[in-house]
Order: C-alpha cells, then sequence, then structure tokens
C-alpha cells in the first residue's frame, strides 16, 4: 500500500500526462540540462492546469512563462553551439523556430477559444520538445562546458 507521499507523487505524475525529465535527457551540460528541466516541468504544470477550472488568466500566465523559457533557452543553445563550434546549427536554428511556430499556433488557438487549453497542446508541445531534445541537443552531448 502507498503512503501519502506515494500517492501525492502518483497523482503529480498523472496530472502531469506523462511530461517528465528522465537521465536520457541528459547532455552533461549542467546549464542547458537544468533548461530543459525547467521548460519540462512549466509543460507539467500547464498540462495540470489544462481543462481544469483554472482561470484564462493563469493558464496565460503559464504559457507566458513558457514563451519566455523557451526564448532563452534557444537562444542560450544557439550561442552555446558557435562557441564551441558544434556543427548542425542550421538545423538546430530551424528546428528552433518550428518550435516558435507551433507555440504561436498554441497562443493564437488560446485567444481564439476563449482562453482555455485542453491537454492536447501541452502534450503536442512535450512531444515535439522531447522528440528534439532527443534527436537534436543530445548531439551537443561531450561539447563542453558553457
Ligand atoms: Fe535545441
Ligand atoms: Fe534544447
Amino acid at each position: 500500500m502507498m503512503n501519502d507521499d506515494r500517492l501525492e507523487i502518483a497523482d503529480a505524475t498523472d496530472k502531469a500526462g506523462g511530461i517528465i525529465w528522465t537521465e536520457d535527457l541528459r547532455l552533461g551540460t549542467p546549464s542547458l540540462d537544468c533548461e530543459h528541466q525547467a521548460i519540462t516541468l512549466i509543460m507539467a504544470r500547464l498540462h495540470a492546469a489544462a481543462g481544469t477550472a483554472v482561470t484564462g488568466e493563469a493558464l496565460g500566465l503559464i504559457l507566458s512563462d513558457l514563451v519566455d523559457q523557451l526564448q532563452a533557452h534557444c537562444l542560450h543553445e544557439e550561442q552555446f553551439m558557435r562557441a564551441n563550434r558544434c556543427p548542425g546549427i542550421a538545423v538546430q536554428t530551424a528546428q528552433h523556430n518550428q518550435l516558435f511556430d507551433l507555440v504561436q499556433q498554441i497562443l493564437g488557438d488560446f485567444e481564439r477559444g476563449g482562453f482555455q487549453l485542453d491537454t492536447t497542446a501541452p502534450t503536442t508541445l512535450w512531444r515535439w520538445f522531447r522528440a528534439h531534445v532527443v534527436e537534436s541537443d543530445l548531439r551537443l552531448k561531450g561539447w563542453g562546458e558553457w
């Protein structure tokens, strides 16, 4: 039988819709890993809040926090790549731009839909983000500290 803490963790994990940072996503560059973890947490928060009685204003604040963190992170990652002369910066930048297109689409839907959000948006964002980390960001493994 699970104790209360474990039940709470199981409940939180369920509400996060499987949006959880796992060790296989670690690049080994602490600043980038911390940013990936922070972004994952915000996406999990967004998933937990979506489709609940949370106000549109509160959802908007989470979305705006997510946009800020994504922008800062993508810029930082591209600077990291330039500073370390990593190959593949054109692909990274193009994928980051695709991510911002997706975010803009979600923000547009959010505004047009009366400032409501269901769990589809955070789930879609998370699938995209995780796949990008696995397929592109993990290539930065071993390219130094920054
Ligand atoms: Fe990236
Ligand atoms: Fe990244």
